[in-house]
């Protein structure tokens, strides 16, 4: 591991380019990064994406495998770099020596994703862990998705939230994407009352569909979203857009 890295994990402290010492928080496990690494790995992408930089944790594990990628770039939006993480995050890119690979842009998502579509440009990988408001996410989710041909892979943080499982939800029911991997345990417990629910689905399988709302037609955990972190492949350029089913 990156020895920046690994003393930041070791530790659980960050150190500000003025030399105050923080404790670390809001970042991502070792799991989720083992998890970023594997699929850039796998996939070998050129340009990457990153939604909340924080102290850095994520993107110096996106980095460490993507400088690998002859040609890597890797594009970071947070807003609060300076004013709430005390630029550390971007402290330990260029410690890492990931400077040359970076572009940073402080501002929200929403703005720069869209001059960032606005402009053309394409990746083939992202990590969306920012804002976690339902539309927060949709919006870096939906910019995202149009910004990657067929082929490209999302992966989204935190997708126990209620907001980001519903965005997971209407991404599985409406566009071409599927869950390649994940990270996390998901929760294995399914209660009588999930037994009994599938009874009465089985009995009654048109009137369910008008009694039951859609999570408990379709529960969280048979379309995988029990997980912490999961990656989603895109797997093709155009879809039915006029398409819609309740999520
Ligand atoms: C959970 S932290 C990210 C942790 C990081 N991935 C890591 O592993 O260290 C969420 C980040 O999203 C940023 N953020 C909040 N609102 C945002 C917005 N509207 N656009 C982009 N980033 C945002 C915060 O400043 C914060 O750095």
């Amino acid at each position: 591991m990156n020895p920046v890295l690994s003393e930041i994990v070791r530790t659980k402290k960050v150190t500000s380019p003025s030399g105050e010492v923080f404790d670390l928080n809001s970042e991502i496990s070792l799991e989720e990064g083992q998890l970023l690494q594997r699929l850039i790995s796998k996939y070998k992408p050129q340009k990457s994406l990153e939604i909340g930089l924080a102290y850095g944790v994520s993107s110096l594990f996106i980095c460490e495998a993507l400088v690998m990628q002859p040609q890597a770039r890797h594009v970071i939006i947070d807003p609060y770099q300076t004013s709430d993480w005390k630029s550390i995050g971007l402290h330990h890119l260029r410690q890492s020596g990931y400077d040359h690979m970076i572009e940073f842009h402080e501002d929200v998502s929403w703005r720069v994703l869209a001059r960032l579509f606005s402009e053309g440009r394409k990746f083939d990988f992202a990590f969306i862990d920012g804002c976690h408001n339902y539309d927060a996410v949709f919006i870096d989710f939906w910019f995202a998705s149009r910004m990657m041909n067929a082929g490209g892979i999302i992966v989204l943080d935190d997708v126990k939230f209620p907001s980001v499982r519903k965005v997971c939800r209407y991404v599985l029911r409406h566009m071409p994407f599927r869950v390649i991997d994940a990270a996390g345990q998901p929760d294995p417990h399914r209660s009588w009352k999930w037994e009994c629910l599938d009874m009465v689905k089985a009995i009654i399988p048109n009137l369910s569909q008008q009694i039951f709302k859609p999570e408990i037609l379709r529960p969280d955990l048979e379309i995988s979203r029990y997980f912490s972190c999961i990656a989603l492949l895109k797997e093709a350029d155009t879809w039915d857009y006029e398409k819609f089913c309740d999520f």
